[in-house]
């Protein structure tokens, strides 16, 4: 057994991301000024998209995209019941209403078969998660939402680097809405980025995201700015500031490297549980489907355990290993229950799945003994408390 605590997450910060803060820290420009615009510029270049607007969470993107496409009280947005707290709180923001529609068994994204008969007249928006970073699939989604005249924000909070279709996440679709919150893909501690091809979308974004205000904080205060401001509209204070632009530069330029040893995880953990009947391995996407491996859910087949999901966890975590699990799903917190009295078997499969699901840890300073080290976990404890 491990001696030391495996955490479920780490960030992967060197020396690189240390050199773009202490030179942000040092230009006497903290806020949001030239090291946003430059991570806005190389974040829409790497992914291919015509607008990116930086923001201080994936929460504040989303509020802001919905914001953009006029969403009114009374509105409805569809979404998944399996996903964070976010997707739906904001749609709340507005005094409209989520409507959840269950996640497809295999992948446990949107199950697209079942959007159409959650649409109605109030139906504006779908909001499409990527769970674990497995892109949702957005050619049906499309389709539907074309037919119906209804936007697309994309919670690509798990999606970077993720490819769909040939593209780039975020350099197609309405609104793609990214988060680099300490535990994602791409960090800077708190942190969330807007993409769209939309010119009137993507002002509307920047200037709520500073109150609504007519120009730039950093504008006004340099010799190319002046003092004179103009409030257009009652915004929000959702900028990004400098200092967390520099970390995520660093972040961006290793995406990839970091993506790709992720890759190595899953395909290590897939390779060491596809013969263990009581595991269920994560989907891992079709090709040319890029997956970003944000999360590795593995489910297990708790009819050939004599323990429960809960008992694993704690199992793992007498081992020194952290887990997680994404997601409770909404419908059985108590906010959404006693406001729209669901019950767990509304939505079947979500709840079913995630009373099954474990997310093992998956980032890029894993070592090869931290996942050989996963891997003897898991294997044990099924070894030990399988039913036959
Ligand atoms: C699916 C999903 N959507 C949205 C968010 C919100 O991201 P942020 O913390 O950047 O606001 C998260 C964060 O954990 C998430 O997992």
């Amino acid at each position: 057994m491990r001696e030391s605590y495996l955490p479920f997450a780490l960030p992967d910060i060197d020396e690189r991301e240390l050199t773009e803060v202490e030179q942000a820290l040092l230009s006497g420009w903290v806020t949001t000024g030239p090291k946003t615009h430059q991570f806005e510029q190389e974040f829409a270049a790497a992914i291919g998209a015509r607008h990116a607007i930086a923001v201080n969470s994936c929460t504040a993107a989303m509020h802001l995209a919905l914001e953009a496409v006029g969403l009114q009280p009374g509105d409805e947005v569809i979404t998944t019941p399996l996903t964070f707290a976010a997707t739906a709180e904001v749609v709340r923001y507005f005094d409209a209403r989520p409507v959840l529609v269950d996640v497809d068994a295999e992948t446990l994204n949107i199950d697209t078969a079942q959007i159409d008969a959650a649409i109605n007249e109030r139906t504006r928006v779908i909001m499409p998660v990527h769970l674990a970073g497995l892109p949702a699939n957005m050619a049906e989604i499309s389709r539907i939402a074309q037919q119906h005249a209804l936007k697309v924000i994309e919670d690509a909070a798990h999606a970077m680097p993720g490819v769909y279709n040939h593209r780039a996440h975020g350099s197609l679709g309405d609104l793609v809405c990214f988060s680099f919150y300490a535990t994602k893909t791409l960090t800077t501690g708190e942190g969330g980025m807007i993409c769209t091809e939309n010119e009137e979308w993507a002002e509307r974004c920047r200037f709520m995201s500073l109150h609504g205000i007519s120009r730039d904080a950093w504008k006004r205060y340099t010799a190319e700015g002046n003092w004179y401001y103009e409030i257009l509209a009652p915004g929000f204070k959702y900028n990004m500031t400098d200092v967390a632009a520099a970390m995520g530069l660093a972040q961006l330029r290793k995406v990839n490297v970091m993506w790709q040893r992720r890759k190595e995880i899953a395909a290590a953990y897939n390779q060491a549980f596809a013969q263990v009947s009581e595991l269920l391995l994560p989907p891992v996407g079709n090709a040319p489907e890029q997956h970003a491996w944000h999360l590795y859910i593995l489910r297990l087949h708790l009819e050939r355990l004599q323990i429960d999901r809960s008992q694993f966890i704690a199992a793992l975590k007498k081992r020194n290993i952290g887990t997680s699990v994404h997601f409770i799903p909404l419908h059985i917190h108590p906010y959404y229950r006693q406001r729209y009295g669901y019950q767990p078997q509304d939505y079947p499969v979500s709840y079913r799945e995630y009373q099954r699901m474990i997310s093992l840890p998956i980032y890029s300073r894993m070592s090869d003994q931290d996942v050989q080290d996963v891997i003897e976990a898991v294997s044990e404890i099924v070894v030990q408390n399988r039913t036959a």
